[in-house]
């Protein structure tokens, strides 16, 4: 596809429902007492696995526009195909979680991406806590023998993922006891939220150290609802960084979600002068949601010239994010220092690789180090080929990286933003001036 430089970009738009959410909503909807509806459910291919396991696993799912109404609380039955869990590893990880109880076997798999994905972070929790699991050396396909007898564990963890905290807390519904997740930093709170929407209380303790204890009593089951998905922040983000290096740009992003977890983004550009302003904000889904205004820094705020380096608690708050302030960080004065992300090999593909290879070839000076990466700054960079490596927040941070460079570019395999967001070059066309 080709990708054509832009002049500035402005108007207004709502994003599909955010994707983190969605995903937990459709569990914690699937094991619910009753019938719940799931508004503006997240439209990206991701979900749609999470949706396509759990009907596999017996649970009645229909859909009425973009409402998605789940008959919960009927019980998981055993699938005999090998339940596909696509390029998600949120859906692998947290359906791994519940499947962990059932007194069942079941086999998780997923494309060439995910089968590449380290597993061994889930399979060791939920092995300590009395399932059986099999793996292709800690990696998918696995299979679980459950257990009706699950133990509650207490377990510190050894790397900040959302995703593994979420598996534990899932576990731990099935146990009967006290279940204790403990984080050195903190990772996107979703599930905690969704949980006590639910009628499932999960408390969180904030010591005095800086760790936080995230806990619940099992068994604890959950009661339907009716809910509202935020629009996804993580894709919000991509318009956001377009809005502010576009000069005379300005942008409103509605209904989006602003939980503290997940809008680190936004405030690290505020942080190097960008204009955004947050209003109109309410809660749904026990979430913070609101309009994103941004208005492109005319006044040359990001000109000043300062030491960015990401602080190490931030970078599981900025996680998906990264790509993104890597490019914004090659337009800024004194460029941009990631370091201690070395979580971003083990994403859907080595996104620090993948960053450094497509910033290269648009003509940055780029420095990579095992775990991060450095950009010099301010570059003009240049259009070029650009490799989307089948990566979703890889081809839309390097569209963005497109709009603002000299000249054309090209990039292969763009049709992976389905995995989060399907809508994202139609919608970029409706808010592009060329
Ligand atoms: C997610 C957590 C993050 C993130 C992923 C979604 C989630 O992964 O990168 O896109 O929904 O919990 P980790 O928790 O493994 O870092």
């Amino acid at each position: 596809m080709k990708l054509k430089p832009a002049r500035r970009i402005g108007g207004q738009l709502s994003l599909p429902g955010d994707k983190s959410i969605s995903h937990r909503a459709a569990l914690i909807a699937a094991l619910a007492t009753g019938v719940s509806h799931l508004s503006n459910f997240s439209t990206s291919r991701d979900c749609a696995s999470t949706l396509a396991c759990l009907r596999q696993l017996g649970v009645e799912i229909t859909r009425d526009g973009n409402t998605w109404i789940v008959k919960g609380g009927e019980g998981l039955v055993a699938s005999s195909a090998p339940l596909d869990c696509g390029n998600s590893g949120s859906t692998i990880r947290m359906l791994a979680g519940i499947l962990a109880s059932r007194d069942f076997k079941s086999e998780l798999t997923g494309d060439e991406s995910l089968r590449s994905r380290p597993m061994q972070r889930i399979i060791e929790p939920l092995e300590q806590m009395g399932a059986q699991i099999d793996s292709r050396e800690g990696k998918p396909p696995i299979t679980i023998h459950g257990s009706r007898d699950l133990r509650p564990i207490r377990y510190p963890l050894p790397v900040a993922s959302a995703q593994v905290k979420s598996c534990i807390l899932f576990a731990g519904l099935g146990t009967t006891g006290h279940t204790e997740v403990i984080e050195t930093t903190s990772t996107r709170d979703h599930t905690e939220r969704l949980f006590n929407a639910f009628g499932v209380s999960v408390r969180t303790e904030l010591e005095e150290s800086g760790r936080r204890v995230v806990s619940l009593e099992g068994p604890a089951e959950f009661t339907a609802g009716k809910i509202s998905i935020p629009g996804d922040i993580s894709s919000a983000a991509y318009f956001v960084a377009a809005a502010m290096l576009l000069p005379g740009s300005q942008l409103a992003l509605e209904g989006v979600s602003l939980n503290p977890t997940r809008a680190e983004f936004l405030s690290v550009l505020r942080s190097w002068g960008a204009s955004i302003t947050t209003t109109d904000i309410q809660t749904e889904c026990n979430e913070p949601v609101g309009t994103v205004l941004v208005n492109s820094s005319v006044d040359g705020p990001l000109g000043r010239d300062q030491n960015r380096r990401l602080v190490e608690a931030m970078i599981p708050l900025l996680i998906d994010e990264l790509p993104l302030l890597a490019i914004v960080g090659t337009q800024i004065s004194g460029g941009l220092e990631i370091r201690n992300a070395r979580e971003l090999r083990v994403k859907e593909t080595d996104r620090l690789a993948a960053t450094v290879q497509n910033l290269r070839a648009m003509g940055a000076d780029v420095e990579e180090y095992e775990d991060g990466l450095a950009v010099a700054g301010p570059t003009r960079l240049r259009g070029a080929l650009i490799g989307s490596y089948g990566d979703h927040r890889i081809a839309m941070a390097f569209a963005i990286a497109a709009l603002i460079a000299e000249g054309a570019s090209e990039i292969t395999g763009e049709e992976c933003v389905e995995i989060s967001f399907p809508e994202f070059f139609q919608l970029l066309e409706t808010v592009v001036e060329r």
